[in-house]
C-alpha cells in the first residue's frame, strides 16, 4: 500500500518506519529540511533506541523516502497520516494550526478513495472538523480516521510493532476495514483491533493519558507521605502492587512526570472539561500534584544545603523525561536546573544522549560531560534524575574519590539503602528513609 506520513518526528518517523518494514511504500513528509536533509542521509535526528537501523535499512530497499514536498506523495497514497505536533498552551487549548495548514494542503491531491488517519492526538470533535474542512476544500465527501497513537518513547518500536490494542474511530466499517489489512501484521498475536466511533477514539488517547497520570502522581504523593511516617514505598508499591485489581505497571514513586504527551494531554482534558462547564478536580489535582512533585529534587538538595546555594556545584545524572530517548520536553530535571541556577548553584550535567538537545536551552551555563563519571569531580552533590541503565550500577568508590562530598539525591530510587549507607553516601531517594554513612565519614 502507498503511505503518506505528515509530520516526521518521534511518532510520525516511527510509523513509517514501521509499515515500510511491512512491505508498504512510505513516504515522510516534513516541514523541517533539515530534518528531512539527514534522513535522506541516512541520518536519524532523534534518539530511539532501534530505529536508525530500521530507517537505514528499509530506505535502502526503496521502501521509505523523505521529502518536503507532499504533493506527488499525496496523490499516490491510499493512506494519509496526519501526526504534526499539537502543542498545548497553559490555559489547555490544542494548538491545531499546522493540522490545519495540512489539511489544506492535501485537499487538493487527495486521491478519490484515499483514507486520512490522524495521528497526532487531538481535541474531541477534531475528526469531524477535518471531515468538514475536507469537504469544503474538495467538493466531495473524505473518509477521516482517528487512530490515536499509544506508543511510548524508548520502546516506541517495540510498541508500535507489538500494540497492546490498536483503536481506530471511523464513521463507516470499510474504512475501518482497510486499516486493518494495514495493521494485520502488527496483530498476529490476537491484540484487538478496536473499531468505534472518531470520538470515542479521540477520547480514549486523553483518557488513557489521565488515568497514566494518575497513578503517577497517586504513587508519589503516597511516598511523600512513607517519608514522613518512616515507611518505605517500596515495600508499599509491592504490597499494593499485587492485588490484581491494582497491578504493579505504572506505579513506581519519582520525580513527576513529563514528556510531550501526559502533561499536554492532562491540560487538553481539564480544559474540555472547563469549556463544557463539568468540574474536572481529579484531574487538575493530579497535573497540580506532578507540578509539585517535579520541585521534590530541588527542596531535598536546597535543605540539605540548608538553603545555600550560592557557591554550591551539583551534578545532574539524566535529563531526558525517562530513559532511552533524547526528548527533554517537559522533562522534570529542566525545572531542578532552572531553580538550582536561580538559587546560584553551578550545574554539571552528563545524559547518555540529550545533551545536544540540553546544550540547545542552557549553552555555556552548564558544564557538560560525556561520562557520568566526568561531572563528578569536586561536586557537592549528585542528583540522578533519569533511571539510565548505566547509572544503576556505579563504582561508589571512585564516585567518592571525584565529589567533594559523597551526598546523592536519587529520584528514581536506583540504589538498595543499606548499599548507600555502607558505601558511606549521604543518600536522599523518594518515598525512603535518608540513609547516612555507617562509618560515619560522609557529608
Ligand atoms: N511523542 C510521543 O510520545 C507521542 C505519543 C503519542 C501521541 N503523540 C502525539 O503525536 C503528535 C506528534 O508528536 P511527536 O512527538 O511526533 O511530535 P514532534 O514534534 O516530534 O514531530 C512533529 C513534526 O511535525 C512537523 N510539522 C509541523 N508542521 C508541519 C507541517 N505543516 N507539515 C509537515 N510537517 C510539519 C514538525 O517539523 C515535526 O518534525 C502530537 O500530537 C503528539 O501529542 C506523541
Amino acid at each position: 500500500m502507498k503511505i503518506a506520513i505528515i509530520g516526521t518526528g518521534y511518532v510520525g518517523l516511527v510509523t513509517g518506519t514501521c509499515l515500510a518494514d511491512t512491505g508498504n511504500e512510505v513516504t515522510c513528509i516534513d516541514v523541517d529540511e533539515s530534518k528531512i536533509e539527514k534522513l535522506s542521509q541516512g541520518k536519524v535526528p532523534l534518539y530511539e533506541p532501534g530505529l536508525a537501523e530500521m530507517v537505514v535499512r528499509n530506505a535502502s530497499t526503496g521502501r521509505l523516502h523523505f521529502t518536503t514536498r507532499l504533493e506527488d506523495a499525496v496523490r499516490a497514497a491510499a493512506v494519509v497520516y496526519l501526526a504534526v505536533g499539537t502543542p498545548v498552551a497553559d490555559d489547555g487549548t490544542a494548538d491545531l494550526t499546522a493540522l490545519r495548514q495540512v489539511i489544506d494542503r492535501i485537499a487538493p491531491c487527495l486521491a478519490q478513495h484515499a483514507v486520512v488517519a490522524i495521528k497526532s492526538t487531538v481535541p474531541v470533535g477534531t475528526q469531524a472538523e477535518v471531515t468538514e474542512r475536507l469537504r469544503q476544500k474538495t467538493g466531495r465527501a473524505c473518509d477521516v480516521a482517528s487512530n490515536p497513537e499509544f506508543l511510548k518513547e524508548g520502546s516506541a518500536l517495540h510498541d508500535f510493532l507489538f500494540p497492546d490494542r490498536i483503536v481506530v474511530g471511523v464513521r463507516r466499517p470499510e474504512v475501518a476495514d482497510m486499516l486493518r489489512r494495514l495493521y494485520a501484521p502488527f496483530l498476529r498475536t490476537d491484540r484487538p483491533f478496536l473499531v468505534m466511533s472518531p470520538e470515542s477514539a479521540e477520547m480514549t488517547k486523553y483518557v488513557a493519558s489521565a488515568l497514566l497520570s494518575t497513578r503517577i502522581s497517586f504513587i508519589n504523593e503516597m511516598a511523600n507521605l512513607c517519608e514522613q511516617l518512616d515507611a518505605d514505598i517500596n515495600e508499599v508499591r509491592r504490597g499494593i502492587g499485587h492485588d490484581q485489581r491494582i497491578g504493579c505497571a505504572f506505579l513506581f514513586p519519582g520525580i513527576g512526570y513529563g514528556g510531550s504527551s501526559l502533561p499536554g494531554d492532562m491540560r487538553a482534558l481539564a480544559a474540555l472539561a472547563g469549556r463544557l462547564g463539568q468540574a474536572a478536580d481529579l484531574i487538575t489535582a493530579v497535573d497540580a500534584v506532578n507540578a509539585r512533585q517535579k520541585l521534590v529534587l530541588f527542596h531535598k538538595l536546597n535543605d540539605h544545603f540548608q538553603g545555600e546555594l550560592q557557591g554550591k556545584t551539583v551534578a545532574v545524572w539524566g535529563i531526558a523525561f525517562k530513559p532511552r530517548t533524547d526528548d527533554i520536553r517537559d522533562a522534570p530535571a529542566l525545572t531542578l536546573i532552572d531553580r538550582l541556577l536561580a538559587g546560584g548553584a553551578r550545574v554539571h550535567v552528563h545524559d547518555p544522549v540529550a545533551m545536544p538537545n540540553v546544550r540547545e536551552i542552557y549553552g555555556e551555563q552548564l558544564l557538560y560531560g560525556n561520562h557520568p563519571m566526568d561531572v563528578l569531580v569536586g561536586v557537592n552533590a549528585l542528583v540522578i534524575a533519569t533511571e539510565w541503565s548505566e547509572f544503576r550500577n556505579p563504582d561508589f568508590a571512585e564516585m567518592r574519590r571525584r565529589m567533594a562530598a559523597p551526598v546523592i539525591v536519587d529520584g528514581r530510587n536506583l540504589f538498595d539503602l543499606v548499599t548507600m549507607s555502607t558505601e558511606g553516601f549521604t543518600y536522599y531517594s523518594i518515598g525512603r528513609r535518608t540513609v547516612r554513612p555507617s562509618a560515619g565519614d560522609g557529608a
